[in-house]
Formats: structure tokens, sequence, C-alpha cells
């Protein structure tokens, strides 16, 4: 469902870069277009988008549109900041340059924004999603296969080690953990709409205080802020036999420096409830993962809590979309499966008694109103 349709459609943003291309292709590679191939387009729930592929004397090459959609699920991030493909497109002409040297790791190169059309424009990336690798955790599955997902996702480590230095930051510590407590209240709000008979009636109540009690314990200014994707993981990243590329920087700003961490130990977590699937292979991803991003500051077990609390609900929420959406399409049973796992780590982990992280890699979090907090590098 789209609240607000853009002023200018797909077809017309194609017309726009068939009428650019000629120019991007001089500038960038000294040619000229002598073939066009007909688009292919994807409508997604949060975007549509389309992929342009011309001839050349020296071969294919090809573009990637994306026109993003005001989805209902998104309202918080439009109301923040409404011109969000402008957003993405100039985090990707920061990143892009700075990615070049790093090993294995990338984001697809800005090619042209379509400002009033909400669409942006990025060189192609012949790729598969690494999320359609998550099968190799299986028990069994092929080890030197298994082996490449390893390398994927240090890449993944390493490709977040340096985001988190590449961009400039503007709020403050309160801001960034008053902004976790709104989209934590708001998922919560989800989930009670949502949850019905899936879900304990008391649950949305009990979260809620959880929450604010968290937050109201927190000491301001301890929080580190650093770039965030927000919404990091296998399912956002593309990977080759040359390394990863991240995507979709929907979303993407200033935030605390455990959420995009927290953002794939989470779900990592949630897999283990597969019958399927290995824990001792999603532990080596993990570690993988933790290792190539090196040491992880100290945080004050409130804010990492919190934190983790926000990732849960988002997991919670999707899990529970899944169960609504099974009116339209029922799910597949691997789908089922792990949603069902979502369901069993996420929610049990709000009714365990003391929540606790059990994730979250530095074992010696910083209680707030401890002296020791004093010498936490921001
Ligand atoms: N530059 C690119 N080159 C090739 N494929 C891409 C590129 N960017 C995105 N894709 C493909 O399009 C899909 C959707 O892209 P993206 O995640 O940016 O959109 P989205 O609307 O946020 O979708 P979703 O809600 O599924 O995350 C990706 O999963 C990937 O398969
Ligand atoms: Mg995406």
């Amino acid at each position: 469902m789209e609240i607000q349709s853009t002023q200018v459609g797909i077809q017309d943003v194609i017309q726009r870069l068939h009428r650019d291309l000629p120019s991007i292709l001089a500038d960038q590679f000294g040619t000229k277009i002598l073939a066009l191939h007909p688009p292919r387009f994807v409508k997604r729930p949060y975007s549509t988008n389309a992929i342009v592929q011309v001839e050349t004397r020296e071969g294919t090459h090809g573009y990637f549109v994306k026109q993003i959609i005001h989805h209902p699920l998104n309202v918080v991030a439009f109301a923040d900041q409404p011109d969000q493909a402008s957003i993405e497109y100039r985090i990707l002409e920061e990143l892009h340059p700075r990615f070049v040297d790093i090993e294995r790791c990338a984001v697809p190169r800005p090619i042209i924004l379509y400002r009033d059309a909400d669409a942006y424009v990025t060189q192609f990336v012949d790729a598969r999603d690494l999320v359609g690798d998550m099968h190799l955790v299986h028990y069994g599955a092929n080890r030197r296969r298994f082996g490449e997902l390893l390398q994927n996702f240090e890449a993944s480590g390493r490709w977040l080690r340096h985001f988190q230095g590449a961009l400039d930051i503007h709020r403050s510590g309160e801001e960034v953990a008053s902004y976790v407590l709104k989209r934590c209240l708001d998922r919560v709000a989800r989930v009670e709409e949502l949850g019905a008979s899936w879900v304990d009636p008391q649950f949305a109540d009990r979260a809620r205080d959880y929450i604010e009690s968290l937050f109201r314990r927190l000491d301001m200014s301890l929080i580190a802020v650093v770039p965030r994707h927000g919404d990091f993981g296998p399912w956002n990243t593309l990977a080759n036999d040359n390394g990863i590329t991240v995507i979709d920087f929907f979303g993407a700003g200033d935030g605390p420096c455990c959420e995009d961490l927290l953002s794939v130990l989470v779900w990592l977590d949630a897999l283990k409830h597969g019958i399927a699937n290995s824990g001792r292979r999603i532990d080596r991803l993990a570690q993988a993962f933790l290792t190539s991003f090196g040491p992880v500051r100290p945080q004050q077990t409130e804010f990492v809590l919190l934190c983790e609390a926000f990732q849960r609900l988002l997991r919670i929420v999707g899990a529970l979309h899944s169960y609504a959406a099974d009116k339209d399409r029922r799910a597949t049973w691997p789908e089922r499966i792990e949603r069902r796992g979502n369901l069993a780590a996420n929610v049990g982990w709000f009714q365990a008694r003391p929540q606790r992280s059990t994730i979250w890699p530095s074992a010696g979090n910083i209680p707030a109103g401890n002296p020791a907090a004093d010498n936490i590098p921001r």
C-alpha cells in the first residue's frame, strides 16, 4: 500500500535515463551506445527497481534504478527526512571512493539522481544476494562454499568498521538514544496491532515498561554515535567473486555504535532455531564477522539492551507480518521455520528474567553510573 504516490512514474525515470546515458557513458568510459536492451522492472514493497542494459563497442554496461515508495511502515523515516532518495544517493557519493581500496568491500557506484522522482541510478552489480547463501549453514552443506560464506562475513565486518569511520556525525548521544526509544515504541505498537493470537497479550505492556526503564537509566554522555546503515545484514549485501557490495541506505544516518553489529548478531541468533541449521557454523560466521570488525567499544549495559530490544522487535514485527501475509500467499516451509525461530528467539528474549545480552561481544559492559565508565572511549 502506498500512502503517497510519487509525481513521476518509473517509465518517465527510464526515459530520462535513456536521454542522459549517452553523456554518462561518454564521461565515464569515453564510449558510445550501440544498442539499448528493454528495461526489466521489479516492484518491491519499498521501492520499484529497473535494470537497464546498454551495448557499447567495449561490452555491456548495466544500470540499476531505484525509485523509493512511501510505505506506511516507513512513516517515521519519511517524517524525519522526507527526501530519502537524495539522502541515499549522497551517502553513496561519499562512500564509493572510500571503499575503492578496501579489500573485498564495496558500495555501488552512484550514477545520477532524479530528485523530484524520488529515484536514483547506480551501476548494476552482477552479484547474488548474500542472504541466499545462508543454506550453507545447514548440517552437511558444501564445506568449500561455506568457506566462501565465512569470507563474505569477514568482509562484512571489515566493511562495517570502515563505514563507521567514513561519514560525519551530526547527532548527539541523547538524540540518538531518543530516536532508538521512539522506534522501539513504534515497533511495540505494531506488535500490538499484528500480534493477537501469536504473542502473549501482556507482551506489549511488558516490553514497553522494560524499554522505558532501560532508557531512564541511560547516561547520555556515554553514548557513542557513529554512521549507521540502519538495515545492515546479508539481506542488503550482494556477493560475487570480487567480495561484497553493501546496498540499501534507506534510513541511514547517525546512530548507536552497536546497532548495525546487533542487526547481524540478532539475526544469526534466531537462525539457530532452524532445525536444519548448524549452531557451530552460525557461531563461526558471527566470529568471522566480529573478528574482522575489530575491537568493540565497551557500552553501558542498558544501552546495549535497548539497542538489542530494538533489533529483536524488528524481527518480531517481521515474523508477524509474514503471518499476516499468509492470507495472500502461504509461506513456504523454510519461511515458516524461520519465522517460528524468530518468534521463539526474540519473544523469548523479552520474557527471560532478567534480560541480558547473550550475543553482545564485550562481556565487560559498563553499568550506568559506574565510575569505570569515565574511561570509556567515545
Ligand atoms: N546496484 C545494484 N545492482 C544489482 N542489484 C541490485 C543493486 N541494488 C539493489 N539490487 C537488487 O535489488 C534488491 C532491492 O534493493 P534494495 O534493498 O536497495 O531495495 P529495497 O526497496 O530496500 O528492497 P528490500 O525492501 O527488499 O530491502 C536487492 O536485494 C538486490 O537484489
Ligand atoms: Mg533492501
